[in-house]
């Protein structure tokens, strides 16, 4: 039975564990159901917001004043394209870890980086999601959308997905125009795990890995940094890394290290992107700027492994969590000149 529920409490819905009530509710388990609720929403002019797994997003104390739909879709399907090539095709709603597990356990290559992360499928290809030396956008070969423009579902490759760092059109120049219904990826059956990240080649020092040891290494190395939602304990309430990793010129970073040499601070970490830029890790700016691990304000804090991610203490308001990323933005930005991104999507704080 179709029925879109009211005052749905949204805090359960995010790994932050914070957010107020949404409006309206739809927690869609087929395409039929997603069409439907964006009528509802057009016949009655609501604003639309469209929830995965939760794990990347800040909704405001007040909540949703609109509908938040929920893509539940799930199913996965596989189709040998040839003896090395399998296309995986996961539905939006997908536990994305569980889907890297299925993935591995059938020996297929592409996704094993990404073990440990939380979240639904669907969210991968909007902020083209990347750790430990892989990207989504290396193994996704389509994404299957509803259009909210033209009201079709259509098929985009991947070159029409504009992905780059943390980011596509999904969530830069088509925002909210496409729902992801699906995402088809192609893996190597068989295929040998990349080992490039830092932490993977100490971990793993010359021996080469397979598919089922890169997970398990991966899955470690998050949770000794507390990056693994599922482990729970004073860390696990968060989103994740809240600020982007900021890239700057070559001139810039010389700038930034030179001012870091003066205020007694050696070796600026930093990684290549192309000749002209390079990556710097937030959480070392955000630790040089005088936020400890563990840093703790009223109910927030910062994790106590990792200072890229802040974290609900306990009875967080979404409002301290604002005042702490500015705090540290203010900071980061007096010591350093950079301003940092935040990561996560707002939601409701439009007022
Ligand atoms: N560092 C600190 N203090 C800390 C932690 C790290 O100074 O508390 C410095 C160290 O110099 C370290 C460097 O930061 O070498 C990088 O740290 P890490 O290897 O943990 O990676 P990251 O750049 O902080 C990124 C992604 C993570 C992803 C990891 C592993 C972004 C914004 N974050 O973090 O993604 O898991 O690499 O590949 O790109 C996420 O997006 O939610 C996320 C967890």
């Amino acid at each position: 039975m179709f029925a879109i529920e009211e005052n749905v409490p949204l805090a359960e819905f995010t790994t932050f564990r914070i957010g107020g009530k949404a409006r309206f509710f739809m927690q869609a388990t087929n395409e039929t159901e997603i069409i439907k609720s964006l009528e509802f929403a057009e016949r009655n002019n609501l604003k639309v917001f469209i929830l995965g797994g939760g794990s990347n997003v800040l909704i405001s104390d007040e909540g949703f004043d609109g509908l938040v739909l929920q893509i539940a879709l799930k199913g996965i399907s596989t189709f040998a394209e040839n003896d090395r090539t399998v296309f995986v095709t996961a539905q939006a709603g997908e536990d994305w870890d569980e889907f890297v597990a299925f993935c591995v356990e059938k020996n297929l290559q592409g996704v094993e980086c990404l073990s440990g992360i939380p979240g639904f499928v669907g969210g991968t290809p909007v902020q083209n999601v990347g750790a430990y030396g892989q990207e989504v956008s290396e193994s996704i070969v389509s994404v299957r959308v509803f259009d909210r423009q033209t009201k079709e579902i259509k098929k985009l490759i991947n070159s029409e997905c504009g992905f780059a760092y943390r980011t596509s059109i999904f969530n830069s120049t088509e925002k909210n125009r496409y729902i992801i219904l699906a995402v088809t990826y192609a893996l190597k059956f068989g295929g040998e795990p990349k080992v490039v990240y830092a932490d993977l080649k100490k971990h793993f020092a010359d021996r080469k890995p397979n598919l089922k040891e890169m997970r398990q290494a991966v899955c470690e190395i998050r949770a000794d940094k507390a990056m693994l939602v599922r482990q729970g304990g004073a860390d696990a309430q968060s989103a994740g890394s809240f600020f982007k990793n900021p890239i700057v010129s070559a001139e810039k970073f010389a700038e930034i290290e030179n001012n870091a040499e003066n205020l007694g601070l050696e070796n600026v970490p930093s990684y290549k992107i192309d000749g002209q830029n390079v990556k710097i890790p937030a959480a070392w700016l955000i630790e040089n700027a005088g936020f400890r691990k563990g840093f703790i304000k009223g109910n927030v804090g910062l994790s106590t492994k990792h200072t890229l991610a802040i974290t609900n203490r306990g009875q967080a308001t979404a409002k301290e969590i604002l005042n702490l990323m500015e705090e540290i933005q203010k900071n980061v930005k007096d010591r350093f000149g950079i301003v940092l991104k935040p990561e996560p999507v707002f939601v409701g704080f439009e007022k």
